[in-house]
């Protein structure tokens, strides 16, 4: 049965980019001129998912007008001539089909996940974190996507991280496989400790879960944070090999995480210096203001 549902939890309260996230969620913020939230869309329909469903809360509005009709705009825009503007604000609308569910008590990812279930039911599904943005020109999704249907397994991605990050991440513990690029994963730690990370790979936030992933949800206790973690669901998959267990995808291209203040603002440093419009004025600023700085 090829995938074609995504689940994109929004429910966060963004609480380290106040107060610009006190009346608006922070997966609206812009990287360069689109909200942060639109290129995980774009990602997903890329990969092929046309039904996405987002998990969101209270002062997320915005996300449902994002990706609505804005029909008073359209008609201006329309009278203007502007055609340009008008394709930039159609763009969103006619993405993909988007379900919402609020996700009500914020009590962590892996709960965040189990209020999909009843839109996903008994099938495979893929996971996409708003934080991480992967570059357009680098594949992910649909190498993670391949692997599940080669294994019918769930699949996870993960990158290199440098040791002193390793507490920032769900970490992983594999064994290799014959793929170069594909792990089997024989466990897996929510934000370790300082110096107890058991490897340098990270979970980058992208899954191609199975559906068995949800009565494990049920049952996972909370753990880091108080939460209830996805990664202690996936361990319980990859130790009980459940479901074919956990695979894991390494991914060694662009990876832009938006997550904290400084991280946000290299992303945009980044994506802004590869936009065909942007980039070469930008870049030609960028080196003159670093060389007085
Ligand atoms: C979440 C996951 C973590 C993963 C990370 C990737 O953590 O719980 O396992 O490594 O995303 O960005 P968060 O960054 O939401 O705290």
């Amino acid at each position: 049965m090829p995938i074609t549902k995504a689940v994109i939890p929004a429910a966060g309260l963004g609480t380290r980019f106040l107060p610009a996230t006190k009346a608006m969620p922070k997966e609206m913020l812009p990287v360069v001129d689109t909200p942060a939230i639109q290129y995980v869309v774009e990602e997903a329909v890329r990969a092929g998912l046309s039904d996405l469903l987002m998990v969101t809360g209270r002062n997320k509005n915005a996300l449902e007008n994002h990706f609505d009709r804005a029909t008073e705009l359209e008609a201006m825009l329309e009278a203007k001539g502007d055609q340009r503007r008008l394709e930039a604000v159609l763009r969103s609308t006619n993405l993909a089909t988007l379900h919402y569910v609020r996700q009500r008590d914020p009590l962590g990812l892996g709960h965040a996940v189990l209020r999909a279930q009843m839109h996903v039911g008994h099938e495979p599904f893929a996971v996409l974190l708003g934080d991480d943005l992967i570059d357009e020109r680098d594949v992910l999704l649909e190498r993670m996507i391949a692997v599940h249907d080669m294994k019918n397994a769930t699949v996870i991605a993960l990158m290199e991280v440098e040791p002193q990050a390793a507490h920032l991440y769900g970490i992983a513990t594999v064994e290799t496989t014959d793929l170069d690029d594909v792990v089997k994963i024989t466990g897996l730690v929510e934000k370790p400790a300082s110096g107890t990370a058991p490897s340098n790979l990270a979970v980058i936030g992208r899954y191609v879960l199975q559906p068995e992933i949800f009565p494990i949800l049920e049952a996972t206790k909370p753990g880091s944070g108080g939460e209830i973690q996805l990664t202690d669901g996936l361990n319980a998959l990859a130790t009980g090999d459940i479901a074919g267990g956990v695979y894991g995808v390494i991914f060694s291209g662009r990876r832009y995480d938006t997550g904290d203040r400084l991280d946000y603002l290299k992303a945009i440093v980044q994506v802004a210096t590869s936009r065909e419009d942007l980039g070469p004025d930008f870049l030609a600023w960028l080196r003159q203001f670093m060389a007085t700085h």
